[in-house]
């Protein structure tokens, strides 16, 4: 089994370096425009490899995606990050021209690879590579809910004083400011979350999600990468052991949740061809209302680039 991660920034190659820790794949490409950086970091990893008892083989390539050749996945993690002061929103122009000319390049070499997109703005990202690879949606996929979901789950988990482990949510809309919150689809072992925090406790616990990649963009200067790139192995993990595990993933809707021609987070079965099924949740009101503006947002960038 062949994986290519596109980018050896920070979340490429914490990306590569968790996956390769796992020992599910044969073989790793990490690639990067930048002339012996991913050889750099794929050694690196490389030589972490026996500590970790993995028989993993990484290999960094400079920007020759004949290497990429027959890959199963790739994980296109470049692009510009964000600054301080910066929204997601803000790299839209810079970083689709970028989305557009390596999934051109992947699908070339790989027609066959599910496509997992980390890139920001992330639904419009995956939107873009979707019109550029021009392949079946349900293997352009965005890595976003699993995201967001485990940063609650963690700020959650603090407050509770309870292992973040038992904590199961979903969170569905766009990566970022408009996500949207399922309170009643949230619960801790099974026990419905009602029964140990309030609506209103909940939504500060929200909104510190929200703001839960701008919090470390603030401290490190630079957007994250330990919980982004443990998000991508969980999808990577999904669909090459075709294990079928319900995730919020950024998806192209058909007319499911009233919205078309839009990616937008929503759950979906992560199985070997991708995206097996999505769910369709009976939304109350005020849910379909968050949905909608965040679907807005999403589409008025959308705009912006077409
Ligand atoms: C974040 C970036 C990866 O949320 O979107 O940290």
């Amino acid at each position: 089994m062949k994986v290519t991660i596109i980018g050896a920034g920070n979340v490429g190659s914490s990306c590569a370096s968790l996956l390769a820790q796992k020992d599910i794949v044969r073989k790793i490409i990490l690639l990067d425009v930048r002339e012996k950086f991913s050889e750099g970091k794929s050694l690196d990893i490389s030589q972490m490899l026996p500590l970790v008892r993995s028989n993993t083989q990484v290999i960094g390539i400079t920007n020759d995606y004949s290497k990429s050749k027959n890959s199963e996945i790739v994980v296109i993690t470049c692009g510009i990050p964000r600054k301080p002061g910066m929204s997601r929103d803000d790299l839209v122009q810079i970083n689709a021209e970028i989305i557009r000319s390596v999934t051109k390049e992947s699908i070339f070499f790989s027609p066959k690879a599910k496509f997992i997109i980390v890139s920001n703005p992330l639904d419009v990202m995956a939107y873009v590579s979707y019109i550029t690879a021009k392949v079946d949606s349900t293997r352009v996929i965005g890595m976003a809910g699993i995201l967001d979901s485990t940063r609650y789950r963690y700020f959650l988990s603090k407050k509770l004083k309870l292992s973040p482990y038992d904590i199961q949510s979903l969170l569905l809309g766009g990566h970022g400011d408009t996500m949207v919150p399922l309170y009643r689809y949230t619960s801790i072992s099974g026990i419905p979350i009602q029964e140990f925090i309030s609506e209103e406790e909940n939504n500060v616990i929200i909104e510190k999600t929200k703001k839960g990649g701008e919090e470390v963009v603030n401290l490190l200067g630079t957007s994250a990468w330990m919980a982004p790139g443990a998000s991508v192995v969980q999808m990577v993990e999904a669909i090459l052991k075709d294990s079928k595990r319900i995730f919020s993933c950024s998806s192209f809707l058909k007319g499911e949740y009233d919205l078309r021609n839009i990616y937008l987070g929503v759950p979906v079965i992560l199985g070997k061809s991708g995206i097996e099924k999505i769910i369709e949740l009976q939304l109350n009101e005020k849910e379909k209302y968050l949905l909608t503006q965040s679907a807005n947002h999403i589409k008025r960038m959308i705009d912006k680039i077409n």
